[in-house]
């Protein structure tokens, strides 16, 4: 099976990749990636070698290069994105162009080169906000409430078009917040230790009391291996993590196993929009697919918090990079 994946250099696409050639040796997979700030090839450094893979630097923007370098594959799995909605709070314009038109323009090389199977991977963050109670199912309506959501949204939308239209075998699924080895250190979890390993403060908008249903990374991998062999087309799969926690008790856990003083933990100016609650229902991926996470968060936390103490050289080279001045812009001074 051939594979083009997008985005495969960030966070959940490098995941992806290095779980499917482990796992199938028949699999070959082409990672199309711009390398924006978010995108590394270090990140998939022990495969690069691997003759089952290769690596093209392109804008999914690009029609002319995704048509072509997409020719002969079995299936399209769109991770590119951009995916911080703190940045898209500051600047929308990038977040409508690369989630909204380049997934347009990716359905759109994808239908002329008559693929078989396209996966777009959204986010539980379409649905909006939940209250105390409840949880998201695939028959939740979408409201989304930040500019990264409302493009994410959009580009569902834009999905769901081609399916009822053109009959085009898109199959979307939405998963819950991540954390794990190689995800950006702008984003929750990797913030807060990476900060605490430095003895930095842990910023905590608000007042701690959001929270999200948070899934190791490599479930949400396991998952959409299952519904690239099992998915049914024009579906919607949600896929949760089903542990819900509050920010304020997960930078507490994190601070308390670094051997770290909660006086590190900082309130600060809380998130315009900052949605309360996120909790999956999953039931419809387990009913119909058979899958379920397997990954209870006190092991994925202690795998993660490892993982960042052994790969200091690859945090603290982003921390110290580029990434510093908007770091500054959005931490330091609050
Ligand atoms: P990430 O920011 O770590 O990685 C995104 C990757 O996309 C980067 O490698 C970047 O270089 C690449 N990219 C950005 N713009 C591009 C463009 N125009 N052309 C080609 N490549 C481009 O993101 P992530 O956390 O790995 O998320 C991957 C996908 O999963 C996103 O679509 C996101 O919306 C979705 N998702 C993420 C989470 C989460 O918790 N991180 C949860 C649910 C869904
Ligand atoms: P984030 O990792 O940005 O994911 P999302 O907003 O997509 O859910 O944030 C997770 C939660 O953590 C969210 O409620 C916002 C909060 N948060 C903080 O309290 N401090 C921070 O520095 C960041 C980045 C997020």
């Amino acid at each position: 099976m051939k594979l083009f994946v997008t985005g495969g250099a960030g966070f959940i696409g490098s995941n992806f990749i290095r779980l499917m050639l482990n796992k199938h040796s028949d699999c070959s997979i082409i990672n199309i990636d711009l390398l924006t700030y978010a995108g590394c090839l270090e990140n998939l450094e022990d495969v690069s070698d691997n003759p089952r893979y290769s690596f093209i630097r392109a804008d999914i923007n690009d029609f002319d290069a995704m048509k072509e370098s997409m020719k002969g594959v079995d299936a399209v799995i769109n991770f590119a994105a951009e995916s911080h909605v703190d940045r898209s709070i500051d600047d929308p314009s990038l977040f409508l162009k690369t989630n909204v038109f380049g997934t347009y323009t990716l359905l759109q090389a994808a239908r002329e080169n008559r693929i078989e199977r396209f996966i777009q991977i959204s986010t539980d963050e379409v649905y909006g906000s939940l209250g105390k109670e409840g949880l998201f199912s695939e028959k939740t309506p979408l409201a989304p409430n930040s500019p990264y959501s409302a493009s994410k949204a959009s580009a569902d939308f834009l999905v769901r078009s081609y399916f009822k239209t053109y009959g085009f075998p898109s199959i979307i699924t939405r998963c819950s917040n991540n954390y794990g080895p190689f995800q950006f250190p702008e984003k929750f979890i990797p913030l807060m230790i990476t900060n605490a390993i430095e003895d930095r403060e842990l910023p905590v908008y608000g007042d701690g009391l959001n929270i999200r249903d948070w899934i190791y990374v490599d479930d949400h991998c396991r998952a959409i291996e299952t519904v690239l062999f099992k998915g049914k087309e024009g579906e919607v799969y949600n896929i949760g993590g089903n542990c819900e926690k509050r920010n304020i008790d997960i930078a507490k856990e994190i601070v308390a196993r670094l051997g770290k003083s909660e006086s590190l933990i900082k309130f600060v100016k809380d998130r315009p929009g900052h949605d309360r609650r996120y909790a999956m229902d999953s039931t419809y991926i387990k009913e119909k697919l058979g899958w379920e996470p397997k990954i209870k968060f006190e092991e994925g936390i202690e795998l993660t918090i490892k993982w960042y103490k052994e790969n200091k050289n690859w945090w603290q080279k982003i921390k110290s990079g580029e990434y510093r001045e908007y770091y500054e812009k959005h931490y330091l001074n609050r």
